[in-house]
């Protein structure tokens, strides 16, 4: 799925901002679908509170040293 498909999904971003920056994706959060939870992938707690229930998981986090 895409992000253009988020028309008819729910669709929560997570990202550390460890390299990502938020303007890169300012155009889609005003989209009444979009959330964007500003978290690390690698607390647990934050995914399982976040993603009950979701049908797909896509994992882009990346930590790219040198990038
Ligand atoms: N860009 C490409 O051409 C390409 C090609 C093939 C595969 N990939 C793979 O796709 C994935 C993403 O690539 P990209 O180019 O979008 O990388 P990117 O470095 O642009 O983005 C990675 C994102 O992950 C975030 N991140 C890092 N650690 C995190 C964490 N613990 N929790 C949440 N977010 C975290 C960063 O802030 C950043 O926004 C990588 O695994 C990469 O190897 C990329």
């Amino acid at each position: 799925m895409g992000l253009r498909e988020a028309q008819e999904q729910d669709v929560v971003i997570i990202d550390n901002l460890a390299t990502g920056r938020r303007v890169n994706i300012e155009h889609l959060l005003d989209h009444p679908r979009v959330t964007f939870i500003e978290g690390s992938i690698t607390d647990l707690d934050l995914l399982m509170e976040t993603f009950p229930g979701a049908d797909g998981i896509f994992h882009q986090a990346a930590n790219r040293p040198g990038r």
